[in-house]
């Protein structure tokens, strides 16, 4: 793409497509019908749904009136196969194939949704119609996903229709390489991968950096347990993380960006490659965009799903082709990246961020979440929680919305117990804290930590010293070995938990764990060993009774552990 007018051109078809997706009448056809192509409906056979309806339009003559439309994942996957019908926005739920004819005839044709297929509050007679009106849906704010119910992640032209691509423009033709890094900057955001760093500040060293060429990389590993947060971004927006890599690319210098996926996430991996294929073809990637003289492209690197392959140094080494093996920071990546040169590395959520606030500006996002933690963020919600999948809050967001009118509570009636932030690095929250806001600050105040957005919710029948047992048991798996805090002392907890756990727990292996954890935490080489006793520490800090009640009771309250009945040797 030579000129902006040639963006302008597409955006404007697109947008007369997409109207009908804010409401407003189509100008082709009478419905959207939007189904989740997401993973989580894939694998509740989405795909057969969508085969259904193409079907049943056929058969009622309605096909050139109807546009059927694949998209990401829409967030609540334990309600899937979901589908949103437009103008009016009516959320489907758990559909089969046999629904598809009810949906033509009752809705599309006869104009009143389908009551049966509709959300309903659990416990609630009255069902919901519109997907604006569910709680779910509601209290998020959706800027990292604020495309992925609208558009079809395989249109380039759709994204282009919803700004897409406008940011890279604005930052190639009026912006300077260093407005666009103080504009970063200046918005308060912070790497959406963990360790919270400011993304404008990354930025800045890899522009001042000395050495050519430099690169862009996107951390796509997502290896914690139950996370897929970046999965959703890249299979239902590919495009954000493209534009926003490319426009770092302006900003510091760079040509070349690499985009680090897992293997075992191949949709994500196959929606990225079209994305790619077609910003190539569009002129949105490649030699002189915009006529501007601004090169830039993408390849990816899969990855072969090792935790430890996230963090930046290994993800480096594997980008290069070499064992995935962390190495002593500094230098950090962006003075000495890949090939050791300077690199910028951020994580899919953080990209997908950087069009949207190039677009509507630093103030715009600044003004959205708390003083040190600005912006949204993703959580992947799981656990004993009535809504669980993917949503979007601001930042400041209690802990207590997200679990009871974003997540709907905990099912059957249960006590809440804990909420686990932070995946295996994190912490687990208990009750008395559930008023805490979501930040950085905040979570870190608790022992947790804001981590990736990995959200696990727990409920009375949850033993804590097993919870902790089995985030310690994920990291000695995952530990590469390479430094003896991590390869030996990891394990040495996991012995103790384990012991505790059957019923043979000694007086003073709590002081003991406490003692290996903070030996650990503070000599381990990598972000892996220094963080792998955060659910152990927190466990102890709030519940430290459990921990003496398996000790010296040989009871758990839970009933989880297989000494239940008070006999040590019953697990023997
Ligand atoms: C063991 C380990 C695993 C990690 N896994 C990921 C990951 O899957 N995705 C990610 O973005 N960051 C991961 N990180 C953090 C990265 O090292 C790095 O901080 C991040 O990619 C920087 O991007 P950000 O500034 O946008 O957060 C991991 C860190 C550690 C120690
Ligand atoms: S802390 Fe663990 S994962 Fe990190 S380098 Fe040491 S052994 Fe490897
Ligand atoms: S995959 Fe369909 S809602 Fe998440």
């Amino acid at each position: 793409m030579k000129s902006l007018d040639e963006l302008a051109i597409i955006k404007e078809s697109a947008q007369e497509t997409l109207q009908i997706r804010y409401g407003k009448p189509g100008v082709l056809h009478k419905a959207h019908i939007m189904v989740c192509g997401g993973q989580g409906c894939i694998s509740s056979k989405c795909a057969e749904v969508v085969d259904a309806i193409r079907e049943a339009l056929k058969k009622h003559n309605f096909s050139d009136h109807v546009k059927v439309v694949l998209t990401g994942c829409m967030g609540p996957c334990d309600m899937g196969p979901v589908a949103v019908v437009f103008p009016d926005a009516v959320f489907y739920r758990r559909l089969k194939p046999k629904d598809a004819e009810a949906i033509v005839l009752e809705h599309i044709i006869g104009g009143q949704p389908v009551t049966r297929l509709l959300y309903r509050v659990p416990g609630e007679k009255d069902p919901v119609p519109s997907m604006y009106d569910i709680e779910l849906f509601k209290k998020q704010e959706r800027i990292v996903l604020r495309n992925t119910l609208y558009i079809d992640p395989l249109s380039i032209e759709e994204y282009i229709g919803r700004d897409g691509y406008a940011a890279l423009a604005k930052a190639l033709t009026r912006m300077r390489p260093g407005e666009v890094v103080e504009e970063i900057k200046r918005s308060g955001l912070r790497g959406r991968g963990g360790a919270g760093f400011s993304t404008g500040m990354k930025w800045s060293f890899s522009a001042a950096a000395a050495g050519t060429p430099k690169y862009v990389v996107c951390n796509g590993d997502e290896g914690d347990p139950g996370a897929f947060m970046d999965r959703s971004v890249l299979e239902g927006d590919p495009h954000s993380v493209i534009e926003g890599m490319a426009i770092c690319g302006r900003a510091i210098g760079a040509e070349q960006g690499y985009v680090y996926v897992r293997a075992e996430y191949p949709l994500a991996i196959e929606r990225l490659e079209h994305a790619i294929r077609k910003a190539r073809e569009f002129g949105l990637l490649g030699k002189d965009i915009f006529g501007t003289g601004f090169n830039f492209d993408i390849e990816i690197r899969i990855g072969a799903g090792a935790f430890v392959c996230g963090e930046e140094t290994a993800l480096l080494a594997s980008v290069e082709g070499r064992r995935g093996e962390p190495r002593p920071r500094p230098p950090f990546p962006a003075i000495e990246g890949v090939f050791g040169k300077p690199t910028v590395i951020n994580n899919v959520e953080t990209w997908a961020n950087i069009p949207a606030i190039i677009f509507k500006g630093a103030d715009w996002f600044a003004s959205i979440g708390t003083p040190k933690s600005k912006g949204t963020k993703v959580f992947a919600l799981a656990g004993k929680i009535t809504n669980t999948g993917i949503v979007e809050v601001p930042m400041g967001t209690t802990l207590r919305e997200m679990v009871f009118d974003i997540g709907g509570g905990i099912p059957k009636k249960k006590e809440f117990k804990a909420v686990q932030t932070g995946g295996p690095s994190g912490g687990c929250i208990p009750a008395r804290h559930l008023d805490t806001p979501i930040d950085y600050d905040s979570l870190g105040a608790l022992g947790a930590i804001m981590g990736s957005g990995g959200m696990i919710v727990m409920d009375q029948d949850t033993c804590m010293v097993d919870i902790a047992k089995f985030f310690l048991e994920f990291c000695v798996d995952e530990s590469c070995g390479k430094c003896s805090p991590c390869r030996i002392g990891t394990k040495r907890m996991h012995e103790i938990l384990e012991r505790i756990s059957t019923g043979h727990g000694r007086e003073g292996d709590i002081e003991l764990l406490v003692e290996l954890a903070t030996t650990i935490k503070t000599t381990a080489l990598c972000g892996l060993g220094q963080t792998a006793p955060n659910p152990v520490l927190s466990t102890i800090r709030y519940f430290r009774d459990e921990y003496e009640q398996h000790i010296r009771d040989h009871v758990c309250v839970a009933k989880v552990c297989d000494f239940a009945n008070g006999d040590p040797d019953a697990s023997e």
